[in-house]
């Protein structure tokens, strides 16, 4: 049945679904996801093959335009995104207004927000090719957003690293680049970085790319419709989970490290504690991601020679949590984000910085998911409701209330 049909069929009759656990927003082919079967396919490929095999850029490509590039679309692709990687000087004005105590997140969101006003042209997109431009033209600007909030924080100066290097490399080096110090590469970084970036990179209809869609169906433009996802993303249970995992697993250190206890805590329905990096929407049986992360942080941290107790914990966690009644009657395991910030602590980047890394990664998936709304001439998104208030009153006068 196509949709228009399904429309006409249905309307009239309007379906409460909340948190729209049953409810498809759209018709979508860029990302396959099958949560009983733990099965997760970008266009098709299947996510551990992406991340052994392809860079991020590449499937950045992938998501966004449906097929891997050859090499001299890449190449172009590339080029194009450097050539966009600056922001405007005033840019740095509204990065020095926040105060150093901003959360990274509400900063990138108002700075993408902001580049709406310096960049009119990406506003109105008519045509694929005005749609290129405006991605090509995020995709080289986020990344010096990303590092520049990183850099405000440390009181590190602004500079745009080095546009010889691959995409993701001039990341690590626009945030960590020391002054009056030469940058050296880390490949095991570098490879992490890309890994994790490709395992965000998207999600189908999650509460962020919804926001985007949703946002962007209005034909806002697009930089405002990913200020919106990155909003969305910032709360605990979507992208901020990564951010309260570790400052749970802190805390359980700190406290003695007794995970029994926190497994009791998490169970007691009085306490509104719940383990985070647990449970997923759609994933009842594992989520693939989470055990690419798994491994590549027990890799990451042996390379670069950390031993973190944090990872001890975590893993004590999620054994007790496997052998669990009440975590497996409700089918909660890991996900992505129960591991992702073991590695990026492990990797020098400080905990309030970690969902600004999944927007990072997610930046493609927000993009291609807001480009196929846009071709498809999506119409926007407005959802009815049921009306529960009072039945018609009439006015009082303020005297007599
Ligand atoms: N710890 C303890 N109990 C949990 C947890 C948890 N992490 N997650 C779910 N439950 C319980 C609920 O209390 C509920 O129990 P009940 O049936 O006895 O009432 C049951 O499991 C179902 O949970 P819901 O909240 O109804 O599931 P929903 O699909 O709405 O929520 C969510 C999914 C938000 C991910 C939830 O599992 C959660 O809050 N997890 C912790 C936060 C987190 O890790 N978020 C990241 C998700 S991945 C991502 O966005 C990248």
């Amino acid at each position: 049945i196509d949709i228009k049909t399904l429309r006409s069929a249905t309307g009239g009759v309007t379906t409460i679904d909340p948190g729209y656990k049953n409810t498809g927003s759209c018709e979508s082919a860029i990302t396959f996801l099958d949560g009983e079967k733990g099965i997760l396919r970008y266009r098709g490929y299947s996510i551990e093959e992406l991340a052994d095999k392809a860079d991020f850029l590449e499937v950045a490509y992938l998501l966004i335009f449906g097929e891997l590039p050859t090499q001299a679309q890449l190449d172009k692709f590339h080029a194009d995104i450097k050539e966009q990687s600056v922001v405007d000087e005033d840019v740095k004005k509204i990065l020095d207004a926040f105060p150093k105590s901003a959360h990274p997140m509400g900063v990138l969101s108002s700075l993408t927000s902001a580049l709406t006003a310096f960049n009119p042209s990406s506003v109105n997109v008519e045509s694929e090719e005005d749609m290129y431009k405006a991605i090509v033209k995020i995709l080289g600007k986020f990344p010096v957003l990303v590092a520049w909030t990183l850099r405000k924080k440390q009181g590190l100066p602004l500079d745009y690293g080095d546009k010889n290097l691959g995409y993701v490399e001039n990341i690590l080096k626009m945030m960590f680049k020391q002054p009056n110090e030469e940058y050296k590469q880390n490949p095991i970084l570098v490879n992490a970085l890309d890994k994790l970036l490709i395992l965000h990179a998207d999600h189908e209809q999650n509460c962020s790319t919804s926001t985007v869609r949703i946002v962007g169906s209005a034909h806002t433009s697009l930089f405002a419709s990913l200020s919106s996802g990155i909003s969305a993303l910032w709360g605990p249970l979507h992208g901020g989970a990564n951010q309260a995992v570790l400052e749970m697993l802190n805390g359980i250190q700190e406290d003695g490290g007794d995970t029994k206890k926190y497994m009791a805590k998490a169970k007691d329905k009085n306490d509104p504690f719940r383990l985070m990096g647990f449970g997923h929407r759609v994933y009842k049986n594992f989520d693939p991601r989470a055990k690419i992360i798994k491994v590549a942080a027990d890799e990451v941290l042996s390379d670069l020679g950390i031993e973190d107790p944090i990872l001890d914990i975590a893993k004590g966690l999620e054994k007790e949590a496997l052998e669990d009644k009440y975590f497996v009657d409700r089918k909660l395991y890991p996900n992505v984000d129960f591991y992702s910030g073991i590695i990026y602590r492990g990797m020098g980047i400080p905990t309030d910085m970690f969902t600004v890394m999944f927007a990072l990664g997610r930046l493609p998936g927000w993009i291609a998911q807001w480009r196929e709304m846009r071709l498809r001439k999506e119409p926007i998104g407005r959802p009815r409701q049921v009306y529960i208030g009072e039945n018609r009153r009439d006015f009082k006068d303020i005297k007599n209330r």
